[in-house]
């Protein structure tokens, strides 16, 4: 039973954050220019720019439309992605890269996550070879699918190695604001690492609203145009630009991720230990993923809210969210507590 009606399930599970919401309505008043020509819009996109030295600051709906425009701006069509296996956008995303921009993804089996110069220089093979697809880009996400963060210096090493190789960065910053939050260092020091990123606004207190941010100009030529073109400009833009200046105003993004974040680690700290319980990675964001007996998996499906139906699985993600209280927590740590007890209990009886 989860008296909380709180779901770890899913960042995306958390409403949305009231000033996010305050700053909607007050957007609601009177009428404005559409497709982005409105007075928020500019700020929005300047408070964008100004925070991560982007040269272009794009608003869209989602994350997978973010991946989609953000690598589409780097690649020629005869080019490939490089990228985790398990990123959202090899996975996660029903193969919209694929369909949407015709690019080839050439995975890699990444522990914990995280691309290295070595896993990506064994998907170089064949460039120069006009019957093999070339690879372009290197994707990664930051805070990445396995809640592992990567360093600074990590991500530095990968930009010049990318450089070395003449590979281009996308990187996927559906929880970068975490990642920043978990590193202690600013949007912009990440946004340098990466020729092209998304900021995500959606898992850490909008309603929903994505950012594409190109850091160099030159790459962003046509971007208005493959934004249009792939349905992600909204005529009513100024409802996702007043999300996005909520969020940067008084960083309140930051605020939101280093709650989030301090609560995964109050789960993870509570949770290690536990009989049947064991950590899968390290918690360095607002995720962890605990490798579970099935009597634990089982007392946990209340607290995920599982769309797919009542699946147990033995690895679980729990997530936390800028709304997640340490009350929320400590329910959640009790439950699993009581249920690898009466495990305990049931198998000394
Ligand atoms: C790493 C990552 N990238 C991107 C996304 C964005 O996905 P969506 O299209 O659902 O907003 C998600 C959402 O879960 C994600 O976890």
């Amino acid at each position: 039973m989860n008296p909380t009606g709180r779901s770890f399930g899913s960042d995306n599970h958390a409403g949305v954050h009231p000033a996010v919401m305050a700053a909607l309505a007050a957007a609601n008043t009177g009428d404005a220019t559409a497709y982005g020509e409105d007075e928020l819009s500019r700020r929005a996109v300047a408070a964008l720019q100004a925070a991560t030295g982007a040269a272009r600051a794009l608003l869209v709906f989602n994350g997978t439309a973010a991946n989609v425009l953000g690598v589409g701006l780097l690649i020629r069509p005869y080019e490939g992605v490089i990228c985790a296996e398990s990123s959202h956008l090899n996975v996660d995303e029903c193969g919209a890269a694929e369909r949407v921009l015709g690019t080839k993804l050439l995975p890699v089996p990444a522990p914990d996550g995280k691309l290295t110069p070595e896993l990506i220089a064994g998907r170089l093979a064949g460039r120069g070879d006009e019957h093999r697809v070339q690879a372009r880009v290197v994707e990664l996400a930051q805070v990445t699918e396995a809640g592992t963060c990567y360093s600074l210096a990590e991500l530095r090493s990968l930009r010049e190695y990318c450089r070395s190789e003449g590979l281009l960065m996308y990187l996927d910053g559906a929880r970068i604001a975490n990642a920043a939050a978990h590193l202690n260092c600013s949007l912009a020091d990440l946004a340098a690492c990466a020729d092209v990123l998304s900021f995500g606004c959606t898992k850490n207190g909008a309603m929903g609203a994505e950012a594409v941010l190109v850091m160099d100009e030159r790459l962003a030529e046509g971007a208005a145009f493959h934004r249009k073109q792939q349905m992600q400009l909204g005529s009513k833009l100024r409802f996702l630009s007043a999300q996005v200046l909520a969020l940067l105003e008084d960083d309140l993004w930051l605020r939101n991720a280093r709650q989030a974040n301090a609560m995964a680690a109050r789960l993870a700290a509570g949770l290690a230990g536990l009989p049947g319980v064991r950590l899968a990675y390290p918690v360095e964001g607002n995720a962890v993923f605990a490798k579970v007996s099935r009597d634990v998996a089982t007392a946990l499906q209340d607290w995920i809210f599982h769309a797919d139906g009542p699946e147990v699985r033995s690895v679980v993600r729990l997530m936390t969210s800028f709304s997640t209280t340490e009350d929320d927590v400590d329910a959640l740590t009790a439950a699993v507590r009581r249920s690898s007890d009466s495990r305990e209990t049931s198998a000394s009886a």
